[in-house]
């Protein structure tokens, strides 16, 4: 069946590069449909976008649909890909606060389909600071970009809002549609996030791991075709979709959890933060201030099993194991003699520090495999958790 590709065309002179664009995914064997702006309307007669797609082109929210009473939910539905461009600072900026107030934001809202976008504007509202960070928002939310381009614009300004080149937002447009499906049919098994250890009803002892990284790499295997099982500490993030994620509070209970799993996994990657060590003791009541000063002042620790050690020393052909490693310094020696203490196949270190690593969109690792290195620059966690199972494939080929 013809993949579609949903057009969301907003108001901005760049409008006309749009026929290119169609033209270049028709010929790609692309069905294209069409959404406009109200605004995109006053450039362009939608009769144009309906000629060159021969398909319905939708506008208002609350136009007459014969059979259809929900448009908005059936174009994000029908949708393969959503690709909008040209895409103004305004739809922008509506999309990267949730705003939805007409058909176009509507749908982006409504769709999962993966949404790509190639900007066009003036200079100044392309290099504005609510701009940049909107754009920033939406990269990090798996947004794929076709960046605009330096050069002159319509306003007789020059510098960069120009809207890509329609070829290469067309070559863009078509990878994000043929994603790689490189782990169709493996398991992929994920522990994410911190454990919290505690002390008693209302301490604990935790880490400020957010579980985004292990959450990225779980929604790009599953991406890719996995059946993946996140066992996640307590994190503020949502499933994603078509994983299994199972969540648990102390290091113990994740063992637990990677146990059930980890027999059958091909592919186990351990991004936790697991408490190195938790309470020997946990108190079922409030320990008091002036009562027990004794115990908390001096908590008694004892260590918590390594769930990536005791999971590697068991794994059969076949498996292949991954751990995660924050270092401070000399980051490759240290992850390759982590990565032969704990018995992995491979490492992906970070320098922590500098508002990376920890709880941040972004991150830059260096990977350590059996037989040599790659280290990658700074990017949003999504990109690099694809970058990261680009590595594992080419480790398990
Ligand atoms: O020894 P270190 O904590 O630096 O090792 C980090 C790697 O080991 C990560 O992959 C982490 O998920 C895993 N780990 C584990 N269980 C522990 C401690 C670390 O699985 N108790």
């Amino acid at each position: 069946m013809k993949k579609t590709v949903l057009i969301g065309v907003t108001g901005c002179v760049a409008i006309y590069k749009a026929c290119d664009i169609i033209r270049g995914l028709q010929k790609a064997g692309v069905r294209c449909k069409v959404v406009m702006t109200e605004s995109a309307t006053h450039f362009v007669n939608p009769l144009l976008f309906r000629s060159l797609t021969r398909e319905p082109v939708a506008v208002g929210l609350f136009d007459d649909k014969p059979g259809d009473p929900i448009h908005h939910i059936s174009l994000a539905k029908e949708a393969d890909v959503f690709l909008i461009a040209p895409c103004t600072a305004n739809v922008m900026a509506k999309m990267a606060n949730g705003i939805a107030d007409d058909l176009l934001t509507t749908t982006a809202l409504a769709t999962r389909a993966k949404i790509v976008i190639a900007p066009a504007m003036n200079v100044n509202m392309y290099e504005h600071v609510a701009t940049q960070e909107n754009m920033k928002t939406l990269k990090a939310r798996g947004i794929t970009f076709v960046d605009a381009e330096s050069g002159y614009l319509a306003c007789g300004d020059v510098g960069r809002g120009r809207l890509a080149d329609p070829a290469s937002i067309v070559a863009q447009t078509l990878e994000v549609l043929c994603a790689k499906r490189d782990f169709e049919g493996k398991n992929v098994l994920i522990t994410a996030g911190p454990t919290v250890e505690p002390i008693d009803p209302v301490r604990h002892i935790s880490n400020p791991s957010s579980g985004k990284t292990g959450f990225a790499l779980a929604e790009a295997a599953a991406e890719r075709g996995a059946n993946v099982t996140v066992v996640t500490g307590p994190v503020s993030l949502g499933d994603p979709d078509g994983v299994t994620v199972l969540r648990v509070k102390t290091g113990l209970e994740m063992l637990e959890a990677v146990k059930k799993h980890f027999e059958r996994s091909d592919v186990s990657i351990f991004t936790a933060a697991v408490s190195d060590y938790r309470p020997a003791n946990p108190y079922d009541h409030k320990l008091k201030k002036g009562k027990d000063d004794g115990v908390l002042s001096s908590i008694e620790l004892v260590e918590n099993p390594d769930i990536l050690a005791s999971m590697a020393a068991k794994k059969h052909a076949g498996q292949f194991v991954v751990g995660f490693a924050a270092e401070t310094e000399d980051v490759e020696r240290n992850a390759r003699a982590k990565m032969m203490r704990k018995g992995a196949d491979m490492v992906v270190a970070n320098l922590v520090g500098d508002g990376l690593a920890f709880g941040a969109d972004d991150n830059a690792v260096t990977i350590v495999t059996g037989d040599g290195s790659v280290s990658l620059d700074t990017m949003p966690k999504q990109e690099l958790a694809h970058q990261i199972l680009d590595v594992i494939t080419d480790e398990i080929a």
